[in-house]
């Protein structure tokens, strides 16, 4: 696997989360990603980057245009230096929230893309990366 290109963009506010989900689109779009595909990881994205502002406190979004054989990708990891997550188990539970939300960011953000990975450490951060495949 190759990385053909890479960057990242900011996600501190609502409208860096805007910002990103154009990035990302424009991304999935390079990639040809079909267009459902493209609304998929976009959603995704939409969650994380909402975590990463909630939660986390602002962070970045790393993102990286992948080719592995014949198939082409977009990953993404979103990295904050907030509070952590205590309990994994319990986060990535459907409806679960620590705060006001419905809980269902994570879990249906896993659900939408290829490769889910997240690594949180109680008091130093957090970082979910996310990979749609063509
Ligand atoms: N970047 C993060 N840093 C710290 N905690 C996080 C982070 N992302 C998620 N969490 C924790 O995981 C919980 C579940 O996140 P999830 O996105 O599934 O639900 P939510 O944000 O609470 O609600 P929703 O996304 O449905 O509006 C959050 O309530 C929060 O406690
Ligand atoms: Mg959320």
């Amino acid at each position: 696997m190759i990385v053909t290109a890479q960057g990242q963009q900011d996600v501190r506010n609502e409208q860096d989360v805007v910002l990103a989900r154009q990035l990302v689109r424009k991304h999935a779009v390079t990639c040809g990603l079909r267009l459902v595909d493209q609304t998929k990881v976009v959603t995704a994205v939409s969650e994380l980057a909402r975590n990463t502002v909630v939660y986390g406190g602002g962070g970045t979004m790393q993102w990286e245009l992948l080719e592995d054989g014949i198939r082409r990708g977009v990953r993404l990891c979103f990295v904050d230096q907030g509070q952590g997550i205590p309990d994994m188990a319990l986060a990535l539970t459907d409806g679960w929230t620590s705060g006001s939300g419905m809980g269902l960011g994570l879990t249906g953000a896993r659900r939408l893309v290829d490769e889910f990975d997240i690594h949180s450490v109680v008091g130093q951060g957090t970082r979910v990366t996310i990979t749609k495949w063509t």
